[in-house]
């Protein structure tokens, strides 16, 4: 590695978004070499030791690809079952993780890497990131419906969490009904439609955190450019920070979320 910024090598090494990186080095958290640096674009050299609080921190190569994930194909990295797996649409897909899970059947956005605090922040199952779907459900849904799915339907693991619900078009037999999520449990737009009486024919997961599919194809793959990567690491951060207030008794938003630094959608 050739000499790199110091706020660059700890949002590389994982510490955290470009943002917190600036500030623990401002709070003189940390050390170059053994010496406590408070300048965010102290160029590190190549050999030099980096602490953050005392512990070494590495800056590797993170990889942060977006997949949009065919039917038909498992959302892990092995499943005997399956046809294929998602990590074999992408070249050396083998060492990224998937953020998450999408049933077989279900299409759309998937987010893989090697960063795993990251990762595991995004997916916590209560605050985690949101992720819009748009189901197309068989029969006509009634407003009741909609409003028993926005205000949370019983479901045989508990009522579901409040969710954004709209109906984007109707006919006699069909509808397309875009539901936003921050809860993760298994096949939950489905249960939830089932739940109401209008099952699930296709799903399609359109958006992930801040990020959106406009433009990448299903079965396509691409990298995550480093506003993309920076957004989702202050959603990441927003997890945090809501988990912190859950200890203090405080009310939960994740509002980190709701302005994402760029978007390729507007
Ligand atoms: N909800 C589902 O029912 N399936 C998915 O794949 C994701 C969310």
């Amino acid at each position: 590695m050739s000499e790199m910024n110091l706020v660059v090598f700890l949002a590389r090494a994982g510490v955290g978004s470009r943002r917190t990186c600036d500030e623990l080095v401002g709070e003189g958290r940390v050390a170059v070499a053994g010496e406590v640096v408070t300048f965010p674009r102290h160029k590190v050299g190549a050999d030099e030791v980096v602490t953050v609080d005392g512990e070494v921190v590495e800056a590797k190569e993170l990889r942060y690809v977006l997949v949009n994930k065919p039917r038909g194909v498992a959302s892990t990295r092995s499943d005997p079952h399956a046809d294929r797996v998602i990590v074999e649409l992408v070249p050396n897909g083998r060492t990224l993780f998937p953020v998450g899970r999408l049933d077989v059947d279900t299409t759309g956005l998937i987010i893989l890497t090697n960063d795993g605090v990251l990762a595991n922040r995004l997916m916590h199952p209560r605050y985690g990131v949101s992720k819009t779907y748009v189901a197309r459900v068989r029969g006509k849904v009634s407003r009741s419906a909609l409003d028993a799915l926005r205000e949370g339907v019983q479901l045989e693991d508990g009522v579901t969490s409040p969710a954004e619900v709209r109906l984007e078009k109707q006919s006699n037999k069909t509808a397309l009904v875009e539901v936003v999520l921050r809860e993760g449990r298994k096949r939950q737009v489905r249960r939830m439609f089932d739940a109401v009486g209008t099952p699930v024919e296709e799903l399609h997961r359109r958006r992930f955190g801040p990020i959106g599919d406009k433009g990448l194809a299903i079965g396509a793959f691409r990298d995550l450019s480093g506003d993309e990567i920076e957004a989702l690491r202050r959603a990441s951060e927003a997890v945090v920070r809501a988990l912190d207030d859950e200890v203090e008794g405080e009310p939960l938003t994740l509002a980190g979320e709701a302005a994402p630094a760029s978007d390729s959608e507007s």
